[in-house]
């Protein structure tokens, strides 16, 4: 996670933007950078670092210019250096970035087989050859750009500016947020609307696909299918400016769609991208030598924690037993000396949780935890923490914090495959491949919210709901059911495909919805038998599959909810989407209050 920033003012940029990238450290401070055009010409500062070293530079050679772009560095690829710093550039162009570009590979070889010679170890630098390639085609600036954009895979957001150009920046967004900001004849660029507050309060957001052509007086902006669209500029109130929405109605929508984002961020942290490995930091025991995992969470978390049952199991074939906290403290387990207890929370201050952290330690357990906010009282208390670095979740009801918890469990699981060598190098190069291409995909499937919102309208009335699932999409089903009963207090019960007909299947009629969560994968065939009972029984159906899945199902449900085709490895993530979105949409549908939904509270810290 990175922070961007662009300007085209009337006086000298880089004092502007280097205000504007402290308000984005919070992303990153690896390394930062600013280039600038003056007299036709792209110069740059970078160095490695906080901004404080980038301020020193500019002090002692200042950069001249009224347009610029700079940048505050969190490394994902190529190492901290002031090598790696943005702005990169080549002979025509200055690009900053946020995000990571999957396919840079292919793309770094074709340029390199073009002729153009590399100085930086990151994904981003193709940005600028690439741009460069197009411009000597003979393309426009804006067009050349747009055409390098078309090409890039990943989650990024772009900053772009132009050698001879002093009056155009290109900003393009596919994942990460990017905002622009509308000053008296001057513009701005920044991942968010916070870090032009000092400059103005009318900002305006770009969607997924966007390219911006921004001049210091027009912004010019083309839509994913190449249409010119327009996006509302909005005044924003200043307290709006410090804890910020975005363009979206309530936090958890905002937290739902950031998702592409902070994931990126967080297999940042745990996979080197370029030898396609694990990479968790230093952990004080042996994963190979431990006899057992317990993992204890609640809430949203446990249900992360059921997932990661399904990962560690499968892959590092050793027993995981998972609990909800405030069961597992009094029931008294048994646990062998030096096995592995992890806690997973997003505030890491939820009493029960901590209660059985504590009751682990004093068991001779070692004590991991994978939390939000590092600082808190879990974190404090466990021998190694694991960020999730999911950024500041305000919604109460947990969206993406529960993926990054996932990814760190994800990333978890391959390690202690790895240590137990219960996986060869291949299967963990396919499942780093696979968690890389979740941010990606989760964009791709964000693309649903509109069906989702029209088929909310049609659920806001209903009195219950069942979700189920089987294998992997059995703890999304319950987290499906609890996201939905915590904000439209609509019933929900999630269940496991094979359970329903023990019982659940009593309550089917055609008043109840079923949402059916089934991927195309080893299990579908018994998923869709299980859907086939309930539609025997008169139940609606909401079926959520992929286009293999989709195909099968043909006229029999009510709706189809489709989802990308993926490694069956990363299908929760992909999953989750859409059963968040469904809850959300229910909830505004119904008019409760999205946000802070009664009697519930985001951290809880009594038993
Ligand atoms: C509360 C919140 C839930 C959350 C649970 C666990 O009940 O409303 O959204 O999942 O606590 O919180 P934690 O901070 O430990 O993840």
């Amino acid at each position: 996670m990175c922070g961007i920033v662009g300007v085209i003012g009337k006086s000298e940029a880089s004092p502007v933007i280097f205000e504007a990238l402290k308000r984005l450290e919070y992303r990153g401070y690896d390394s930062a950078g600013i280039a600038t055009v003056e007299n036709g010409q792209i110069d740059r500062r970078r160095v490695e670092g906080k901004l404080n070293n980038l301020g020193d530079a500019l002090t002692t050679s200042p950069l001249p210019g009224k347009i610029g772009i700079g940048h505050t560095r969190w490394a994902t690829h190529g190492a901290p250096t002031e090598q790696n710093a943005h702005p990169h550039v080549s002979s025509h162009v200055a690009v900053v970035h946020n995000g990571i570009i999957e396919n840079f590979r292919d793309l770094r070889n074709e340029l390199e087989a073009g002729g153009h010679t590399f100085a930086s170890e990151t994904d981003t630098e193709v940005v600028a050859h690439l741009v460069t390639a197009y411009l000597q085609e003979g393309k426009s600036h804006f067009e050349a750009a747009r055409l390098a954009v078309a090409r890039l895979e990943g989650a990024f957001a772009l900053g772009i500016i132009f050698q001879g150009e002093e009056d155009l920046i290109v900003g393009a967004r596919h994942g990460p947020p990017l905002a622009i900001g509308e000053g008296d004849g001057e513009m701005y660029l920044g991942s968010d609307a916070f870090a032009l507050a000092p400059m103005t309060n009318r900002v305006c957001y770009l969607e997924d696909g966007d390219c911006a052509e921004i001049r210091h007086d027009a912004v010019t902006i083309i839509d994913a299918d190449g249409n010119q669209v327009e996006r509302p500029f909005t005044i924003m109130m200043a307290s709006a400016q410090l804890v910020d929405k975005g363009n979206h109605r309530h936090f958890m929508a905002k937290e739902i769609h950031e998702q592409p984002e902070v994931l990126g961020h967080t297999i940042s942290a745990y996979a080197d991208p370029l030898q396609e490995t694990i990479y968790l930091g230093r952990v004080p025991f042996d994963l190979a030598a431990v006899p057992k995992i317990t993992i204890s969470a609640c809430g949203t978390a446990f249900y992360a924690a059921m997932v990661a049952k399904y990962w560690f199991e499968q892959l590092a074939r050793v027993s995981v037993e998972i609990d909800i906290a405030s069961e597992f403290r009094y029931r008294e387990a048994a646990m062998p000396e030096g096995g592995l207890a992890i806690f997973v929370s997003q505030s890491g201050e939820t009493a029960d949780t901590l209660a059985a952290l504590r009751y682990c330690a004093q068991n001779g357990q070692h004590v991991a935890s994978i939390v939000n906010v590092v600082e808190s009282t879990i974190g404090r208390e466990s021998e190694v923490v694991f960020p999730i670095h999911a950024g500041p979740e305000i919604g109460v009801a947990s969206t993406k914090a529960f993926t990054c918890q996932l990814m760190v469990l994800a990333a978890l699981a391959i390690a202690t495959a790895r240590a137990r060598k219960t996986i060869d190098d291949e299967t963990e190069t396919r499942l780093v491949r696979a968690l890389t291409s979740v941010p990606r995909l989760t964009t791709e499937t964000l693309g649903v919210a509109g069906q989702i919102e029209a088929l909310a309208h049609d659920l806001a009335s209903t009195r219950d709901i069942l979700y189920f699932g089987r294998g992997l999409q059995y703890p999304i089903a319950l987290e499906g059911a609890l996201k939905l009963k915590e904000i439209s207090y609509i019933h929900a019960e999630g269940y496991a495909g094979g359970e329903l007909k023990h019982g659940p299947i009593a309550l089917i009629d055609e008043q109840v919805p079923v949402i059916v969560i089934a991927p195309y994968d080893r299990l579908f065939d018994k998923t869709m038998s299980n859907m086939q009972e309930v539609i025997a029984r008169g139940g609606r159906v909401v079926f959520m599959s992929d286009d293999k899945g989709l195909d099968h199902v043909g006229n029999d449900a009510w709706a189809k909810i489709r989802v990308p085709e993926a490694d069956p490895f990363i299908s929760p993530f992909l999953y989750t989407i859409p059963v968040q979105l469904l809850a959300y949409y229910t909830a505004v549908a119904k008019g409760t209050d999205a946000d802070q939904p009664r009697n519930l509270a985001k951290s809880v810290t009594v038993e």
